[in-house]
């Protein structure tokens, strides 16, 4: 039977302002690629040619940076949801694209290693209705959690105060069409939304046969700036070293370890410690690029250093004086020293940022 893709790429991101204040939480870049690309591409590597992509319907960001799916060999169709009602209600809308076939529901904000074709293989040969994923976490409590007996799982519970297991359900689910009936048979949790763990809920229940596995490699749902972080380091770990056409190194630089230097950049004066990507076009000058730092296209940076970052693109870092680490800067962000008296920090930042001094 077919498989297609069900993609979400909703919600307001509100713990990651004030980068989502102008940006889909879904578009942000790790390791400079969107968080959404990879999303795409583990669905392409397992075969899948059918995917829609459910957005929010007051914003044609997501279809406008992500396109047809032409360039992965993919049709992307998009599917608009007028409010953030929960994840369930995500699948409810699917049904007429989905119709009878089965498919993987991905969370858009989710990243795994190693594809999903192995979950969607297991699938398959266990006959299973749906196929939830598993992953180990300290803080159960923020997703949701099954709980496991006699190997089976016999409860899932949304957020639960006192998780019955030390496991998250990651965004990851295989079904076949049974999981219609338990979203449209469901009701809106106390937050006011239809709960992807009340529809597996609904499926233990009523006899359907849940598969699991556990995610063996890392999974990481970015919802918090240290989450984004973590998936940055975790994908520029496991990134090969490149240099793309019109790179300009310099003989004082020093650029050692897994970096990956795209098309145009510059690297004056400076040492780059791998793994690191620097962007299209960024120059860094008289400047240190530490371990686990992605730096976006035509970012400037002089007599600096950062460290496991995230820098988008546009931004200027200029004499900082102090080592930036742990950071995420947004867009066309400016990090400058002025001369000017009295000594001083000056501060120009939007809603709902965060600057943290020594
Ligand atoms: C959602 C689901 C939760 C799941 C998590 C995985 O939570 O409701 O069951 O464990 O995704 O990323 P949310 O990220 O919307 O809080």
């Amino acid at each position: 039977m077919k498989l297609k893709a069900l993609i979400a790429s909703g919600g307001r991101g509100t713990r990651l302002r004030p980068i989502t204040h102008t940006q889909n939480k879904h578009l942000i870049p790790i390791a400079n690629k969107p968080i959404l690309h990879y999303a795409i591409e583990a669905a392409a590597m397992a075969g899948i040619t059918e995917i829609a992509i459910v957005t929010n319907a007051d914003s044609d960001e997501v279809p406008r940076a992500i396109g047809d799916g032409s360039k992965w060999g993919v049709k992307i169709t998009y599917i608009p949801q007028n409010a953030p009602l929960g994840l369930a209600h995500v699948v409810r809308i699917a049904e007429p694209f989905i119709a009878k076939d089965n498919f993987i529901f991905y969370l858009g904000d989710n990243m795994v290693v190693g594809g999903v074709k192995r979950y969607v293989d297991a699938f398959t040969s266990s006959g299973a209705n749906c196929y939830l994923t598993l992953a180990k976490v300290k803080d159960p409590e923020r997703f949701g959690v099954p709980e496991i007996k006699n190997g089976a799982i016999v409860k899932v519970e949304e957020k639960p105060k006192n998780p019955k297991s030390n496991y998250a359900v990651a965004g990851i689910y295989i079904y076949d069409k049974n999981i219609f009936e338990a979203v449209n048979n469901i009701e809106p949790s106390a937050r006011g939304e239809l709960e992807i763990s009340d529809a597996h809920q609904y499926l233990i229940d009523h006899g359907y046969k849940i598969g699991f596995a556990e995610i063996t490699g890392w999974w990481k749902d970015t919802g918090k700036p240290t989450d984004l972080l973590e998936a940055n380091r975790l994908i520029l770990e496991n990134t090969e070293a490149l240099v793309e056409p019109g790179v300009d190194v310099d003989s004082r630089s020093d650029v050692a370890g897994r970096v990956v230097l795209q098309k145009g950049c510059k690297i004056i004066n400076s040492k780059v410690r791998g793994p690191a990507i620097i962007g299209e076009g960024a120059v860094i000058e008289n400047s240190y690029v530490g371990p686990f730092t992605s730096i976006g296209s035509n970012t400037h940076m002089t007599n600096s250093e950062v460290e496991y970052s995230i820098i988008l693109k546009g931004c200027k870092i200029l004499d900082a004086g102090m080592r930036i680490e742990g950071s995420l800067l947004g867009n066309d962000v400016e990090i400058v020293r002025t001369d000017g008296k009295p000594r001083v920090q000056r501060f120009m930042i939007g809603d709902q940022s965060r600057v943290e001094v020594a």
